[in-house]
């Protein structure tokens, strides 16, 4: 079988018998996430997405990406959480690191930037005035439809588009990716004629990176959704199999577990590839969410190394042993640079020559987890052969199974986020929100605009 994505558990010290007492455990949540997956009220439909997805939707996303790729310099993609870390993790794990600063020829795609996700006016100012002139589309992604940072920004951003191009040009740059039926943007969608696609009933924001959410933008950015998808359907058929013996995913997810009862109240996140910070920040909403209530759950968190070794490296080498690792390690990097012979060799370097940096880094990787490990940091290692669409759509899959599960043995529902509610509310009584619009949403209805004021 190919190894695409490999667990390496060793530097946990946690045995494999120890591991296989949880064996029952995890056949039967594996058994009731199938069995609930069937029932559309139950927030499973990520679970077989990656080979029961909407084709044809699928094929509208490539046409409207490469609409957008003809007529436009960017495409803003507004949204929040769940809505909008899926897609950025994506693009910026597989395109350019510099891709947003790279000069229109140099780079072949539109520049994808995000609003919606704060509601700093400088953010909003400074990216009016990045805009300037270019040409723009616009995907506002919002299952809800009433989050109030992607909506604003929509407000502030369809006025922009109408007064650029005038309505009839601006409702074809504009694309909405929200629920089927309800919702407030689905109302405007539907009024405007905008084109629309849809967020599954049954997949909740933070699954929702192979569903339209993410399509559209990373489609945009030039990136292979096809490989994406195969590389998750690829992972969906290897964790299929209830034994916990042969499922690294569930493996992960009781491992995490037998830590944290083991008084380990923080896991983070590491990589060794700046490229892979929006992933990290994926991963810790994707977790943070699901298991973050009750009172109970790991605290997600993250580190790119060897940036942060030079800031959390202390903490993490000797200050408070509540914590584990998660290592994100990528085997072959895309690209290598070779340290070459200098005469004087004042920087003392020389002995590096003729080595790249790729393999110092992993030594740099290498010297680390030993250091974490012997000061009582538990390391667990995934190994991906390449950074690539198929590779990362298997990685995607496999946190969104393993959080399921995770989420399961600890106790808690993985698929809602009640806890969120509670800043909203505070937030709309201090703003003077009408009682009755903090009421759950009853569809309103509008007439289609006319005229840009
Ligand atoms: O995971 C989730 O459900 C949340 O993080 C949502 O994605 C986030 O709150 C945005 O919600 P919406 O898409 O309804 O605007």
């Amino acid at each position: 079988m190919i190894q695409n994505v490999k667990l390496d558990l060793k530097n946990t010290k946690i045995a494999e018998k120890d591991i296989m007492q949880y064996a029952e455990l995890i056949a039967e949540i594996h058994e009731d996430l199938h069995k609930k997956s069937k029932d559309k009220k139950e927030f499973l439909g990520w679970l077989e997405l990656p080979t029961k997805y909407d084709k044809k939707e699928v094929e509208k996303i490539k046409k409207s990406a490469q609409k957008i790729r003809e007529d436009s310099d960017i495409l803003l993609v507004i949204g929040i959480g769940g809505s909008y870390l899926g897609a950025r993790a994506v693009i910026e794990a597989l395109t350019h690191t510099f891709y947003n600063y790279l000069e229109k020829g140099q780079r072949k795609t539109p520049q994808i930037l995000y609003v919606g996700n704060n509601l700093s006016p400088n953010y909003i100012n400074d990216l009016i005035e990045l805009i300037g002139n270019k040409d723009l589309s616009i995907n506002v992604i919002s299952k809800s439809g009433t989050t109030m940072e992607p909506a604003i920004a929509f407000r502030i951003f369809r006025e922009f588009l109408e007064n650029k191009y005038g309505l009839k040009e601006a409702k074809k740059r504009i694309y909405v990716t929200t629920d089927k039926k309800n919702g407030a943007l689905k109302q405007i969608a539907k009024q405007e004629d905008y084109t629309t696609f849809v967020i599954p009933n049954d997949v909740g924001g933070r699954y929702s990176v192979l569903t339209p959410v993410g399509l559209l933008p990373i489609a945009t950015a030039g990136i292979d959704i096809d490989k994406l998808l195969e590389g998750a359907k690829f992972a969906q058929e290897k964790y299929l199999d209830k034994n916990l013996k042969y499922n690294d995913c569930y493996k992960y997810a009781v491992v995490r577990n037998m830590l944290y009862r083991d008084r380990k109240s923080m896991e983070i996140l590491v990589s060794y590839e700046p490229k892979l910070h929006y992933i990290i920040e994926w991963w810790k909403q994707l977790f943070g969410e699901s298991e973050g209530k009750n009172g109970k759950g790991l605290y997600p968190t993250g580190v790119e190394f060897t940036t942060d070794l030079h800031s959390l490296g202390q903490y993490i080498q000797e200050g408070k042993r509540n914590l584990f690792e998660t290592v994100i390690n990528i085997k072959e990097s895309e690209t290598d640079l070779k340290i070459k012979q200098d005469e004087d060799n004042l920087d003392e370097l020389n002995y590096l020559v003729g080595k790249g940096l790729d393999e110092i880094n992993k030594k740099a990787m290498e010297g680390t987890i030993k250091a974490h490990v012997e000061g009582n940091v538990p390391n667990i290692v995934i190994t991906m052969d390449k950074l690539n669409a198929y590779n990362l759509g298997h990685l995607i899959y496999f946190f969104e199974l393993a959080c399921a599960v995770s989420g399961s043995i600890l106790g808690v529902n993985p698929f809602d986020q009640p806890g969120v509610e509670k800043y909203k509310s505070n937030m709309f009584s201090l703003l003077g929100k009408p009682e009755k619009e903090q009421e759950p949403e009853k569809p309103k209805r509008g007439r289609p605009r006319k005229k840009v004021s």
